[in-house]
């Protein structure tokens, strides 16, 4: 089984084709190395010819149709993607996506051969209200379907108030959640031991070693420090 770690990057809506050149020196034999840039970068940066792989930030859960400014995950494919991130927060947050919406958009990737990344996460008030680890088993139970395996998910936890804050979760919190993360998949998927679990909030090269050390941390999921080659570039190196 493919346990390689993975290092994401989600440009989020950021970077126009100069942007581009940040990723021309990325890349490395012993992880996988992923750039999920804006869908007006996906093809422009598959066809580079890079050695990271491409992924998208969204797809939508239906094949095709009238359904403008939306993108199928077939779409994604053809564009030269191999991954596609699902449920980020921001997504939830911005367009109100549900877990089963989530869900449903995962089966659509899974069919059409994106490996998915399906983001859970609890808000500041929900883990000073205690409910922190329910609500990433309600979120894991809602949103990863059953056609989900250890080839085609990772799951990603993103604490909230984690992101684009420059806090991060502390490793005993971070250990918390992804140990109960591995034993709830466990209970669903026989595979689960192999499933990438990733963190992301603020990872940055500054503590990226000290997340990497944490069991069942399997890689990151990196947003405003996978802009610059200069900054994901230690991240990448931590995970090696
Ligand atoms: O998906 C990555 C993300 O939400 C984390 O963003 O900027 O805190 O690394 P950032």
């Amino acid at each position: 089984m493919d346990m390689k770690k993975l290092a994401a990057g989600n440009w989020k809506m950021n970077g126009t084709r100069a942007a581009l050149a940040e990723v021309d020196g990325l890349g490395s034999d012993r992880v996988e190395v992923l750039i999920c840039p804006p869908a007006t970068l996906i093809a422009p940066l598959a066809d580079r010819g890079s050695r990271v792989l491409v992924g998208g930030q969204d797809c939508d859960a239906r094949a095709e149709g009238a359904h403008t400014g939306d993108i199928a995950a077939a779409q994604l494919l053809d564009a030269g993607a191999s991954h596609v991130i699902l449920g980020h927060s921001e997504r939830r947050a911005d367009h109100g996506e549900t877990d089963a919406q989530v869900a449903a958009k995962a089966v659509a990737a899974h069919q059409a051969g994106l490996v998915t990344i399906i983001c859970v996460g609890e808000t500041e008030a929900q883990r000073d209200a205690g409910e922190t680890l329910a609500v990433i088993a309600a979120q894991l139970a809602g949103s990863v379907p059953d056609c989900a395996t250890a080839t085609n998910t990772v799951v990603a936890y993103e604490p909230v108030w984690a992101i684009g804050t420059g806090r991060t979760a502390d490793a005993s919190q971070i250990a918390e959640v992804h140990g109960a993360m591995r034993q709830t998949l466990a209970a669903r998927f026989a595979d689960a031991d192999g499933m990438r679990l990733l963190y992301g909030g603020s990872v940055k090269a500054g503590n990226a070693a000290e997340i990497f050390a944490i069991p069942n941390v399997d890689g990151a999921l990196v947003g405003g420090a996978s802009l610059k080659a200069a900054d994901f570039s230690p991240i990448i190196a931590a995970l090696e």
